[in-house]
């Protein structure tokens, strides 16, 4: 097994198991996903934009489950996936050594200690993966709670294009790249 299921409590007592996905999983996550992007501005899709299949989103979790570094974690509570994680490393060898990294969920599961109880369980992942030494991922400007969960783990901003997101009411977000070595730390 590539990562062990963890059990995690909540800031507010609650229970929630951390595994990996399987492919049973695919009607859930699905649905988790496409309502987490409908309530958040920071994840650049309209509504009705997340359209994937059930046969596309089985052949996603299947990706991960096939390649040797990549993992897609699921947050579950009484069985229900509340939100998720995904680690994509590079199939380019010379970038085969990073991964990028994504992250949402339900919007009643925020600001209680789910997204570092995630980041924590990609983190040492990485830590222990032999081929894996860099993260990085995308971050719109405007993403506060992102960055500060982001930054408490030592990701660093290294790019930044200027007003590149176009927001639904018409203004523009910066697009800034964030990246952690956790091979040097
Ligand atoms: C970004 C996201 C994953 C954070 O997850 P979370 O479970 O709320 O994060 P945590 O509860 O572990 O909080 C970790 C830290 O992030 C920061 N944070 C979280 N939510 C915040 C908010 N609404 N405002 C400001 N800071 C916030 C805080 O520094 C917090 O630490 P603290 O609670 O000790 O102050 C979550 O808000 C989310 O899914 N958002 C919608 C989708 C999204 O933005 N995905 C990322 C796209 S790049």
């Amino acid at each position: 097994m590539r990562f062990a299921p963890q059990h995690i409590t909540l800031k507010d007592e609650q229970l929630v198991e951390i595994r990996e996905a399987t492919i049973q999983d695919t009607p859930d996550l699905l649905t988790t996903i496409k309502e987490y992007i409908e309530d958040s501005e920071f994840i650049p899709y309209t509504a009705g934009e997340f359209s994937l299949t059930i046969e596309q989103g089985w052949r996603w979790i299947q990706s991960f489950r096939n390649s040797g570094n990549s993992i897609l974690l699921v947050a579950t509570h009484k069985g229900q996936i509340i939100g998720n994680l995904d680690v994509t490393a590079s199939s380019r060898n010379m970038l085969s050594h990073t991964a990028v990294v994504g992250i949402g969920i339900l919007k009643e599961w925020r600001r209680i200690g789910l997204g570092t109880a995630l980041f924590e369980a990609a983190t040492n992942y990485v830590k222990h993966n032999t081929t894996l030494e860099v993260l990085w991922l995308q971050v719109m400007g405007t993403n506060e709670a992102g960055m500060r969960l982001y930054r408490s783990f030592g990701f660093e901003e290294t790019g930044r294009a200027k007003g590149f997101v176009r927001l639904s009411d018409g203004s523009y977000s910066d697009d800034i790249r964030m990246t952690l070595n956790l091979k040097q730390i």
